[in-house]
């Protein structure tokens, strides 16, 4: 590559070209940069960033942005939307795991890792070629304390620990060799990237204002995206980020079941398997999303269920209705010991969690399914699991 800078879009294209190469016309060791297997909006677009920056500065090394999910999910990434479009990107342009080719050799390839320190998953294979991290989780040791750069600290954003190690060479990047700083020159290129990285860094710490996760380097670097790094006369930090949380909220170019997907978890205890998925949008949304109304709504869950092959299948939801926060819970028992697990539950946490009957029982069932609107607003999965696993482990040790 040259020094010249390129677009996004150009410098995606080159790297999924390079991976798509013929074994025999590949250039060695494949270099890649992955993100968590989470793969949120901090980290696919970290992967992205450092990329591009790493294959622009000494020694110019390609490096492949790699988003740690299979292609059919970064559908259900809807926050990107506003992200993308700001870098004139679609997200085909970006790469998965399904473009991974099945056999690579780990000797020919070499990683490096962010927003994680840890590979998972089938690329676990690859861990001893790791050669480099940025990262914001706990540090499990696994990276090489020789890994070139090794910054595993805690952050706001892993995107902020990205932009502020590489501060000086994309500063360079940005302005050439002048000394003094001419903001108003900046390459459109750059610009770009420089909003593409803005984005988790004020979406993951609301706009730098969630005091328990800012840290200094968030500030920072923010600050150094928007005052240093990019010129653009338009650029409205404040519509970038109300379009990146309004994106998040618009679920309508989902299907019901990508909807039930999108934010997912499963447990399992005293044989019974529950599965819980988070909405942000209402019932009422998701009913009239089904069309045909309530039969439909509940037949999309219960193919769910049967997917995930679930006994207690759960959703629960989070609207703001007339601008009034609200939390909806629906919970489904569908075997027999499930049942008995959802008794348990609607007897226990009716109180705790403030449960009353949502929309005169229009989704209930007497004695398997309840939706309710929660008035513990406070309680989100987090809370609500435990009370539903414990109903499971008495159901299961009282069959
Ligand atoms: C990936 O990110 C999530 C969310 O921050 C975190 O809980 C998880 O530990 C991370 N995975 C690894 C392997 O670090
Ligand atoms: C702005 O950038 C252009 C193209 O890179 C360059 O030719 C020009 O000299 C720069 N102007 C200033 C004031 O730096
Ligand atoms: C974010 O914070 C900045 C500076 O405090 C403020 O000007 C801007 O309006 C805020 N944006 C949003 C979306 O709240
Ligand atoms: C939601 O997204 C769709 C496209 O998927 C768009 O047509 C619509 O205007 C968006 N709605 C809102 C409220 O932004």
């Amino acid at each position: 590559m040259s020094t010249s800078t390129i677009s996004l879009k150009t410098f995606l294209a080159a790297a999924r070209d390079a991976l798509a190469a013929p074994p025999a016309k590949r250039s060695l060791p494949l270099t890649f940069v992955v993100g968590n297997e989470s793969a949120d909006i901090d980290s696919l677009c970290s992967a992205v960033v450092l990329a591009y920056l790493r294959s622009h500065i000494a020694p110019q090394r390609l490096h492949i942005p790699l988003s740690n999910l299979p292609r059919e999910d970064l559908a259900l990434r809807i926050e990107l939307g506003p992200v993308l479009a700001k870098a004139d990107l679609d997200a085909s342009d970006l790469i998965t795991l399904s473009e991974l080719p099945q056999q690579l050799d780990p000797k020919e390839t070499q990683w490096v890792l962010v927003d994680h320190n840890a590979l998972t998953g089938d690329l676990k294979k690859y861990e001893s070629r790791v050669v480099g991290c940025i990262d914001h989780h706990v540090d499990e040791g696994t990276v090489n304390t020789q890994a070139m750069p090794r910054v595993i600290e805690t952050c706001g954003s892993c995107m902020s620990l990205v932009v502020d190690t590489y501060a000086d060479a994309w500063r360079n990047l940005a302005h050439g060799e002048q000394s003094a700083i001419v903001t108003k020159n900046i390459s459109k290129d750059l610009t770009q990237l420089a909003q593409v990285a803005l984005a988790p860094i004020i979406i993951d710490t609301i706009n730098l204002t969630a005091d328990a996760k800012v840290r200094p380097k968030d500030t920072s670097s923010a600050k150094l995206l928007e005052s240093e790094l990019m010129d653009d006369a338009e650029f409205d930090a404040k519509a970038y980020y109300d379009d990146i949380t309004e994106a998040k909220e618009n679920l309508s170019s989902l299907s019901l079941r990508d909807i039930l997907r999108k934010d997912y978890k499963e447990w399992e205890d005293g044989g019974i398997k529950l599965g819980i998925s988070c909405v942000v949008q209402n019932f009422d949304f998701l009913l009239e999303k089904a069309r045909s109304g309530q039969e439909a709504l509940v037949q999309e869950m219960q193919s769910w269920a049967q997917e995930q092959k679930l006994d207690i299948a759960s959703v629960m939801t989070t609207s703001n209705p007339g601008g009034e926060f609200q939390r909806h819970l629906l919970v489904w028992g569908l075997t027999d010991a499930s049942k008995k697990a959802v008794k348990r539950f609607r007897d226990d946490a009716t109180s705790k969690l403030k449960l009353e009957e949502w929309n005169s029982g229009t989704l209930d069932e007497e004695g398997s399914r309840y939706a309710w609107r929660q008035l513990a607003l406070d309680s989100s999965r987090k809370q609500v699991a435990p009370l539903l696993r414990d109903a499971m482990k008495w159901a299961g040790a009282n069959l």
